[in-house]
């Protein structure tokens, strides 16, 4: 789920990540901009989870995966939906898992989509098989963007949050190092919580040492795995955190590397803008069981709209269910919100990153740094 103050829908960016995700949306420093949610005829940008499997395990995983082996559709089941997206005017697919990089046919779907549909592609990793050689062939099938995550800067801090061995870490620092100086847009994720916090300036650090342009640190949401009590315990912020609000204040300060908060943190200062949802309006996100959910803020069962295996991707996308949150009546939240100045510039923050947290689609975002 990172990457307006206004998360402007034209700032959406591939890192692949929660939406969690490669797709993401960021908060820059622009002012506010219109919040009327406008159906898009298309669904420009889809974050697809091509596989659940997973070279890792951590333990906040919104997706759950493991490295275990889960129903995967085949490389000839992948184009035929190419096709259709690429009928229904997608431009850009936001690869994401699991591990997208466990795929071996990842180049040969980028590369179809590319020459069939005129479709871009992004891509969210957690960067540990990203060698030299697997970084040429991703740029030849027309790599646009890559997010690479990481959750710590040494071992020892990773380890915490990645499961990811000592050897493994050496490898996505590489990893970083070799698509640094690739004609690609590059960002670094990092989940950022209570109990990692002050390593998010050593990350700041590692970034420009490494020439990386954009760090974009994801907001912590109790989803998948991530709803484990203990989880919550250490990496969950609580709602009156200066330490937050100050980390978020300097870092938005910083001439580079560029720094962006994903919708997870809120609607952030000075305006507390935030931008238009566009669950179902302009993105969907499509699981590797072929399950179809209006956006990757909104993971929960109930959200899913359909699956593809039952119905058409055009039919799944015109089902009114799909913009049901986009267009959710806002003047119905309760508590502090219900009278915040900023409700205005932000109506509210993401609902689904709220339902994460509380069950209720209509609660106020309880971890806005507006405190
Ligand atoms: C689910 S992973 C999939 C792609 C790849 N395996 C990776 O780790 O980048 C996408 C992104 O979501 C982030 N993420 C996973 N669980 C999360 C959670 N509970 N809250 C916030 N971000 C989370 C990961 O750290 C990663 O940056
Ligand atoms: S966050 Fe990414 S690397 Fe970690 S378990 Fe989930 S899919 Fe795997
Ligand atoms: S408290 Fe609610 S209305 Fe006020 S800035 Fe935060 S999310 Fe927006």
């Amino acid at each position: 789920m990172c990457v307006v103050i206004v998360r402007l829908w034209s700032e959406v960016q591939l890192t692949a990540s929660r939406s969690q995700n490669v797709l993401t949306l960021s908060q820059s420093h622009s002012n506010c901009e219109s919040m009327t949610s406008k159906r898009n005829d298309r669904p420009d940008a889809v974050v697809w989870e091509i596989t659940r499997r997973c070279n890792l395990t951590c333990p906040h995983c919104y997706t759950a995966a493991t490295t275990k082996d889960f129903p995967e559709m085949t490389t000839r089941e992948c184009m035929d939906i190419i096709d259709v997206l690429s009928t229904m005017g997608t431009t850009l697919i936001g690869w994401t898992g699991g591990e997208p990089l466990l795929r071996n046919d990842l180049e040969d779907l980028m590369d179809y989509a590319r020459e069939k549909g005129k479709i871009r592609s992004g891509i969210t990793t957690n960067g540990v098989l990203l060698d030299e050689e697997r970084a040429k062939s991703l740029t030849q099938a027309g790599l646009d963007s890559l997010q690479i995550s990481l959750d710590g800067t040494t071992p020892e801090k990773n380890y915490r949050l990645r499961r990811a061995s000592d050897e493994e870490f050496r490898k996505v620092i590489e990893a970083i190092r070799i698509c640094a100086s690739l004609d690609v847009k590059l960002h670094v994720a990092m989940v950022l919580g209570k109990e990692n916090l002050a390593d998010g300036w050593e990350m700041l650090k590692l970034a420009h040492r490494e020439g990386v342009g954009v760090v974009r640190f994801c907001g912590f949401v109790p989803t998948g795995r991530g709803k484990h009590k203990q989880v919550i315990e250490r990496l969950q912020f609580s709602s009156d955190s200066l330490a937050v609000q100050q980390f978020v204040y300097e870092a938005m300060q910083l001439p580079s590397p560029k720094v962006s908060f994903d919708p997870a943190w809120g609607p952030l200062p000075p305006d507390y803008c935030f931008h238009t949802c566009q669950a179902g309006v302009g993105t969907f996100y499509l699981n590797c069981f072929g399950d179809v959910y209006p956006c990757t803020s909104l993971l929960d069962k109930r959200f899913v709209v359909g699956n593809i295996k039952e119905r058409s991707l055009e039919d799944i996308w015109n089902d009114p269910k799909m913009t049901e949150i986009a267009t959710l009546p806002r003047e119905q939240i309760h508590g502090r919100c219900n009278g915040c100045r900023h409700f205005q510039n932000c109506l509210g923050g993401c609902r689904g990153i709220t339902f994460a947290h509380t069950g209720d689609l209509f609660a106020s975002l309880p971890l806005c740094l507006k405190l």
